[in-house]
């Protein structure tokens, strides 16, 4: 029977496209009828005018030759990552900014992953803070200043909201002021889910003392810590870490706040074992492990002024 088929080309051909047909629906048509295939995303907003500024200059940059934005729901993505990208999340990017290939991390969760100081010591000199970096310098950025004009002609085309004073507020703005907070908007309207502490409060460190660890230590710190807190942990545009004053209060911290201060990094406002922070520094949780950040202790502890 399915020989003869075979000899109808016309009927054969209206049979397999009926056949692709039921594939196709039963494929994409009926998961998009489960409301679980589009999760409502709550936080999901347009991009204000600066964000958008600052997407533009994402694009005229290229900087998705090298970094993507999309988390695919592979495991070893979403450990690295996140969460992975949800359809919803890209509503209001025309044209998308996906990329395909990764020189770079992908940005997909960047937002919120770093202060906005960060980002500017980072744009400036990508290698201060990731020295085997190949990211180029966009500090540069910062001597163009934005068009108001433009920006409101394109919200204006793409039918974002906008008030006239986050318009006003554009002049003395540059390039790098908006992809900073285009940055920050990356990944905000998924809820991210709390990561699990990585130190119990009032640990002790396991390796205190150790030397083969302060050496291991001293060597994390001049790779990534150099460039901020100075040479020999004497504070440079950020405080210095031998004087026995934490977050500008004189007397000791134990051991589980300073390795919570170098895993979490310092956000605005926040206590950390009754201090507030006055923000800035950046989050190592994701970059070492443990015993790296228990060593950056050591080495910390043995450098402190007695
Ligand atoms: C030549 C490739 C290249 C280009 C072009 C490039 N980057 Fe990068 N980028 C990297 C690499 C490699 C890293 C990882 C090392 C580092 O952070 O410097 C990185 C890291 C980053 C990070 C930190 C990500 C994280 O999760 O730690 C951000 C943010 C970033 N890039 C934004 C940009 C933006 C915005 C542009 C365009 C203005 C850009 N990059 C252009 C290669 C590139
Ligand atoms: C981009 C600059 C930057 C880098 C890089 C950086 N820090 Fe910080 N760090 C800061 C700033 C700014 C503060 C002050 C934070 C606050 O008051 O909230 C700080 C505070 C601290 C504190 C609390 C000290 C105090 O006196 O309040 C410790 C401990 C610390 N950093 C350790 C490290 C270690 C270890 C590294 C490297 C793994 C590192 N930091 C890399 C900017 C940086």
């Amino acid at each position: 029977m399915a020989g003869a088929l075979y000899k109808k080309p016309i009927l054969f051909a209206v049979v397999v496209t009926i056949a692709v047909l039921v594939g196709t629906v039963v494929m994409m048509a009926l998961p998009m009828l489960s409301a679980s295939m589009h999760p409502k995303l709550a936080h999901l907003k347009p991009y204000t005018p600066l964000q958008l500024a600052g997407r533009d200059v994402y694009q005229e940059e290229g900087c998705f030759y090298c970094h993507t934005q999309t988390v695919r729901p592979l495991k070893a993505e979403v450990m690295r990552y996140g969460d992975y990208s949800k359809a919803g999340e890209f509503a209001y990017d025309q044209p998308f900014l996906w990329g395909s290939k990764r020189t770079g991390p992908d940005l997909a969760r960047v937002g919120n992953k770093y202060t906005d100081a960060w980002h500017y010591v980072h744009f400036d000199t990508p290698q201060k803070l990731f020295p085997g970096s190949n990211m180029p310098s966009y500090g540069w950025l910062s001597k163009y200043p934005l068009n108001p004009g433009s920006v409101e002609a394109r919200m204006k085309a793409l039918g974002f909201p906008y008030t006239k004073e986050e318009i006003a507020s554009l002049p003395g703005k540059s390039k790098l002021d908006a992809l900073v907070a285009y940055m920050q908007s990356l990944g905000t309207a998924v809820a991210r889910a709390p990561k699990t502490p990585l130190v119990a409060p009032g640990e002790r460190n396991p390796l205190a003392g150790d030397t083969q660890a302060i050496t291991e230590g001293r060597k994390v710190y001049e790779m990534h810590c150099v460039s901020c807190h100075g040479p020999d942990l004497k504070g440079d545009i950020a405080p210095p870490l031998t004087d026995g004053e934490w977050l500008t209060a004189k007397g000791p911290i134990g051991d589980d706040t300073l390795f919570l201060l170098i895993a979490e990094g310092t956000e605005q406002g926040r206590e950390y074992a009754g201090r507030k922070a006055a923000g800035g520094m950046p989050p190592y949780r994701d970059y070492f492990g443990k015993k790296k950040i228990w060593s950056l202790v050591s080495y910390i502890r043995s450098m402190e002024e007695k």
